[in-house]
């Protein structure tokens, strides 16, 4: 997983707790890489699973909303850093519709290791399905990004997830406004 995802997240916690939180997160989490991560640098995926389950630990807050704060936050941060993905698109499943075959797209050109999740949408009109696949299972990830989206768009979209048979997670979206 790049680094970046770590250094985004360990700011949020520094942002919505303390900078001492992020050491006690990351003494607590006994983690291969020490905690030192730079945005560039590759870590396993067990780490964030660590740090997230230490912060739960700590703050009481259910690991699933903590990883669903986190990507409202990602959402943010990553539409900053890229937002000639965002620039021309008005629309909130427009947007989630392009995802997998054109954010992670480019995305995937401009960080070959990257590990990113596969999206399969169909769409009619004001209704996006999106099903999830991903070896990390990071549905809740998922979750807050699609909200951060929304948010956004300042749009009003109603959500319900399913778990599939197959292990993939199952989003159903439709915009209301
Ligand atoms: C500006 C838009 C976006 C950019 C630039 C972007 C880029 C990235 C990057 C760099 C990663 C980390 C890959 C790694 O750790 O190796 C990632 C992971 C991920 N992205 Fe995106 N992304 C964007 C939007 C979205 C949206 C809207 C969703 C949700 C529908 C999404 C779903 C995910 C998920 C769930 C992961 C975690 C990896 C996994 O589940 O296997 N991304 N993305």
């Amino acid at each position: 997983m790049k680094g970046m995802v770590f250094t985004e997240f360990l700011g949020m916690v520094a942002d919505r707790f303390s900078e001492n939180m992020v050491d006690d997160i990351i003494e607590d989490s006994d983690l291969p890489s020490g905690g030192a991560y730079t945005s560039v640098g590759l870590y396993d995926h067990s780490e964030i699973v660590k740090l997230v389950e230490s912060l739960s630990h700590r703050t009481g807050a259910p690991a699933p909303d903590l990883v669903k704060a986190f990507g409202h936050h990602l959402f943010g941060r990553l539409q900053t850093m890229h937002p000639e993905f965002v620039c021309g698109i008005d629309d909130a499943l427009d947007f989630l519709e392009s995802v997998d075959k054109v954010i992670h797209v480019e995305v995937m050109k401009l960080y070959p290791d990257a590990m990113l999740p596969r999206f399969e949408t169909s769409r009619e009109g004001n209704r996006l399905q999106m099903i999830y696949r991903s070896p990390r299972g990071m549905e809740d990830l998922a979750q807050g990004l699609i909200e951060g989206c929304m948010e956004h768009f300042s749009q009003v979209v109603r959500m319900e997830r399913h778990k599939r048979p197959d292990g993939s997670t199952e989003f159903n979206l439709e915009r209301l406004q």
